[in-house]
């Protein structure tokens, strides 16, 4: 979503900003800008559409020493020019980029600035123009005039604010929405995260909610909201430019899709001590073996992901699970158990729909914790415990690799309670040996690129729509599997429980209509190819992905066999596949798809 990336005290700040906001594409936008000046110019340029289209806007004399820059993806107001940041006060005397939304904007704009005529439709509009009244009609100085508009807001943001007049200052603040400050000698950046700035710093500090920053080229003050300094040290990004680099691929999903074997065993470098035992925080396997129910909180992929694991935590632990998504749990909270323990799956660690989730279950006292690939996250700090996906940045806005590692974090997890809790099923699963089992398939499976590019172009080409079904854990992949075929292929894709088409959903079957079914259960295996067999008459092509034990010769694609438990991790990979290739042989952009957002901060 929206991002941020701003420059103090260096020359040609227009071009870092530039490359920043470049690495923040992944996170899906729609209009773009930014503001330099270099004390004697300034420059205001947006436009809507990719970065590029600003970067041909900015003519060779630009030459900033401070600037702030940002992509929007609207939420007030449609993509357009006017409503891309930055947005300027009608005085023109400020700038301001804001992520994250103002609820109060109306409000804002009837009790403060009932005068004023606005160019756009944006929230931020009426914060910029809220700031520059305060300053005019109260003479408070530009950081006393932000304090005072943060008092009055109410709602998501990470702002950062420039006043034309104060060429060697931003001002930052932030609550709820991500923001980092980064240190340089001699510079500072502001970024929404850390990856925009990768080639400018590596030591970062944090700001928390509803602190005020002051950055110019020398330092950097942090405030509270009493106006009270806060002292806060720096630390050292653990990440490094080369791993947000494409390298030879033509795009970042078929990157991270080949990337999962290799997330699966640094997993297991990273949770297994010399013993061979797993090594995770004994307190939190204490609160979670004590728990009489589990929670997954999550949305999209990560909420596949957790009904993916579930059976498998069930079975490991003996504790029940219920998986739920954050943006119905957070407004129904169904009667909790007694002692309940939450994990929030989170990719990005700032969706903002499990964090609103996670801020009620705070306030009630349960214990939490967040699965998430991205190391001082939003989520991650404000939850009780953290555990890290270690898959490396996840930048193609379709999940693939942190899907698969929230599956086998769980699973690592499901051990250590199991374990602790001396249950039978614990005895028998070593979800190191698994995970290295399954690593190994994983690796067969992204070796068959040709083999499934081609069963797309036979039946998935041209078509429309799609069905994925399975019974079970197939039926969890298929959610996922059609989640993934319809975000960056644009194909309408259903996941179904294969018994249930038959009660309602096979009316949409026509000739040719494709119904990949994905049988891996023992159990279940025969009835979901009873239920291919139904739609097959009434004209479906049908797709058969099988696991090697159940598979039959007129298969299309077969699963090496790995742990039952865990089958989810290995019949994904050709389901990632083929949504690739479906959007790759539709000339669609596979890492940006349309409308999309990677880090989703609005509720
Ligand atoms: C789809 C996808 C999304 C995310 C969802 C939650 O490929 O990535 O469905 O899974 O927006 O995001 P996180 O995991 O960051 O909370």
């Amino acid at each position: 979503m929206c991002g941020i990336v701003g420059i103090v005290g260096k020359t040609h700040a227009e071009q870092i900003i530039i490359n920043g906001l470049q690495r923040l594409e992944y996170r899906g936008y729609d209009s773009a800008g930014l503001f330099v000046s270099d004390e004697k110019q300034e420059h205001l340029v947006k436009s809507q559409g990719r970065i590029k289209n600003l970067q041909e806007k900015l003519t060779n004399e630009v030459n900033g020493t401070i600037g702030i820059g940002h992509t929007r993806w609207a939420t007030h107001g449609k993509p357009s020019e006017e409503n891309a940041h930055p947005h300027t006060s009608q005085n023109g005397q400020l700038v301001l980029v804001h992520n994250g939304v103002i609820e109060n904007f109306a409000e804002l704009a009837n009790d403060y600035l009932a005068e004023e005529n606005f160019y756009g439709q944006t929230d931020t509009e009426i914060v910029v123009n809220l700031i520059a009244s305060f300053m005019e009609k109260e003479s408070l100085s530009t950081k006393t005039a932000f304090q005072k508009a943060l008092s009055v807001i109410h709602g998501s943001y990470a702002f950062a604010l420039v006043n034309k007049e104060e060429p060697e200052t931003i001002y930052v603040a932030k609550n709820k929405s991500p923001l980092l400050i980064g240190l340089g000698e001699g510079f500072n950046v502001i970024a929404s995260d850390a990856l925009a700035v990768l080639d400018q710093t590596h030591e970062f500090v944090e700001i928390a909610d509803n602190e005020l920053v002051t950055v110019t080229a020398d330092g950097i003050v942090i405030e509270d909201q009493k106006g009270e300094i806060i002292q806060r040290d720096a630390y050292q990004a653990q990440l490094d430019a080369s791993d947000i680099e494409k390298g030879t691929y033509p795009f970042y999903m078929l990157k991270e899709i080949d990337e999962q074997p290799t997330v699966m065993r640094k997993l297991t470098q990273e949770y297994r001590d010399d013993q061979g035992k797993v090594n995770i925080d004994k307190d939190l396997v204490e609160e979670v073996s004590a728990s009489d129910r589990i929670y997954i909180v999550a949305c999209g992929t990560s909420y596949n992901a957790g009904w993916a694991a579930k059976s498998l935590l069930e079975t490991v632990t003996q504790i029940p699970v219920e998986v739920q998504l954050s943006s119905e749990f957070g407004y129904n909270m169904p009667l909790l158990s007694e002692r309940p323990f939450f994990i929030f799956l989170t990719q990005s660690g700032e969706t903002a729909d499990s964090r609103q989730v996670l801020v009620q279950t705070n306030r009630l006292g349960f214990p939490s914790l967040t699965i998430t690939n991205v190391a001082g996250s939003t989520l991650s700090r404000e939850a009780k415990y953290t555990l890290l996906l270690h898959a490396g940045p996840e930048i193609a806005v379709a999940s693939t690799k942190a899907y698969t590692a929230q599956i086998a974090m769980l699973a690592i997890l499901a051990q250590a309670v199991g374990k602790n809790k001396n249950s039978k099923a614990s005895t028998s699963f070593d979800a190191f040996h698994e995970l290295s089992i399954v690593a190994t398939a994983m690796e067969s499976m992204v070796d068959e690129k040709d083999y499934i590019s081609s069963l797309v172009e036979h039946y998935l080409s041209t078509t429309r729509n799609a069905f994925y079904i399975g019974r079970g854990n197939d039926y969890y992949v298929a959610s996922e599997a059609a989640l993934k075929l319809k975000e960056i292929s644009y194909v309408q894709a259903e996941g179904f429980a294969a018994g249930e088409l038959k009660h309602g959903t096979i009316a949409l079957i026509e000739e040719a209509t494709p119904v990949l079914g994905i049988i891996t259960g023992q159990n279940t295996g025969a009835h979901t190819r009873g239920n291919l067999k139904e739609v097959e008459s009434r004209g479906a092509n049908t797709i058969v992905i099988a696991s090697e034990e159940l598979a039959r010769q007129e298969d299309q694609i077969i699963l090496p066999t790995v742990h039952p438990l865990l089958t989810s991790l290995v019949a994904v990979i050709p389901t990632q596949l083929i949504a690739y290739y479906a959007c790759l042989q539709r000339g669609y952009d596979v890492d940006k798809p349309r409308n999309l957002a990677k880090s989703v901060t609005v509720e």
